[in-house]
């Protein structure tokens, strides 16, 4: 069951460190210098953080922006950071396959990811030149730990003439084994032109099956998939938003593809991160909730300051270990740095190459949502 009561603007996130003894144990403090480089940065997130806050917050944001000029760093960071981060020192922000085409071309020595590590593992996929940092290796992720290249290559064994896309939360080596990436901008997209492409009618999504099945009810194409799923969608019922319709009548409900299909039926849009948040920047709702990660609400909203979010905080556990103490470290010690073997990224590239490789679309895809939920074979 998803946590539906409305938590309000700037998530309860656990920052343990947070505080001006962590500026002080890095020597950093809320001097002058700081006070004038960050004064007219403190609106972009106002609503989030008090003013009695911001003096301990501020010499974070300050020295990391110092340190990318510095060293010639870059911050990649995802819809689901909290907004200090998103917000006041991210340099390119977005969903999983902007980033990722952000990584291939920009212009750095060195990418820190502000998103979980097989985003970090895809950005160092494509810029191996690149130093590419996470600043905590515990960022993992519920589906990328769910399928192993070895799952993949029995997979591979057993249905030899189906071509196996894999969503790109997952790790290289799963990468490695599969003949094309997808994102949940593109899903329906990459699933079409891999069956064209090995002409046949069925394809194989590993490893979320909540998108194969949102997929597969997009698309002619017959798919299997695999048992996993994310930790933080999958909470997620047609109850509850029944629930939220009758709690906030006339509330326009939008979903992530990677919750259940029958969340997806009862919801009034669904797509990417990045698709959501183009839907309320686009038809400004009077009142809106998105079914998916909770900063991602606080980052739409700072945008949308007529649009009223309700916000049902669901955390994703591994997007919080990142925060604005440990990217600071991070681009300090230079840790810590991702590393993929070269034959393993190699052929993972390949993969991601064959979905960037197709026509790039003006917009994400979106999901026809009212649909009925289909059951699909699995794999695993
Ligand atoms: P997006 O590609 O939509 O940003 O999704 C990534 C993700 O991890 C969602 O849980
Ligand atoms: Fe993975 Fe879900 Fe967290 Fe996204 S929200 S990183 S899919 S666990």
């Amino acid at each position: 069951m998803a946590r539906l009561i409305d938590s309000g603007p700037g998530c309860p996130t656990p920052t343990p460190l947070r505080g001006a003894s962590a500026a002080e144990a890095r020597g950093l403090a809320y001097d002058e210098a700081v006070k004038a480089e960050t004064d007219d940065l403190y609106p972009l997130v106002q609503d989030f953080i008090t003013p009695m806050e911001w003096p301990a917050i501020a010499p974070f944001v300050a020295a990391i922006n110092r340190l990318k000029a510095q060293k010639n760093a870059v911050i990649l960071a995802h819809n689901y950071m909290t907004p200090d981060i998103f917000r006041l020192v991210g340099d390119f922000r977005g969903d999983s396959l902007q980033l990722a085409r952000e990584a291939s071309k920009v212009d750095a020595d060195i990418i820190v990811q502000a998103g979980v590590h097989f985003m970090a593992e895809t950005s160092k996929i494509l810029a191996p030149e690149k130093t590419v940092l996470i600043p905590d290796t515990r960022a993992g992720c519920s589906l990328a730990s769910s399928i192993t290249g070895a799952d993949v290559r029995l997979i591979k064994e057993k249905y030899p003439d189906y071509p196996v896309v894999t969503y790109v939360n997952t790790t290289a080596d799963v990468k490695a084994e599969c003949d094309i990436t997808c994102t949940s901008s593109n899903a329906a997209q990459v699933v079409e032109a891999i069956a064209k492409e090995w002409n046949t009618d069925t394809v194989i999504m590993v490893p979320d099956q909540y998108l194969a099945k949102n997929v597969a009810a997009q698309t002619d194409i017959r798919i299997m998939t695999w048992p996993g799923a994310c930790e933080v969608h999958e909470m997620f019922s047609a109850d509850d938003v029944n629930q939220l319709r009758e709690a906030h009548p006339g509330v326009v409900i939008l979903a992530h593809p990677e919750c259940p299909p029958d969340v997806l039926e009862a919801a009034d849009y669904a797509g990417s991160t990045a698709a959501l948040a183009n839907y309320v920047s686009e038809k400004s709702p009077n009142k809106v909730v998105l079914l998916t990660e909770c900063s991602m609400s606080d980052n739409v909203a700072a945008e949308n300051p007529g649009v009223n979010f309700i916000r049902p905080c669901n955390l994703c556990p591994h997007m919080k270990r990142i925060t604005l103490e440990n990217i600071y470290d991070c681009l300090v010690n230079g840790e810590y740095e991702v590393t993929i073997p070269e034959d393993v990224r190699i052929r993972a590239k390949k993969a991601l190459d064959a979905m960037m490789a197709l026509p790039k679309m003006d917009k994400p895809l979106d999901f026809v949502t009212g649909l009925e939920p289909l059951e699909l074979e699995m794999v695993g």
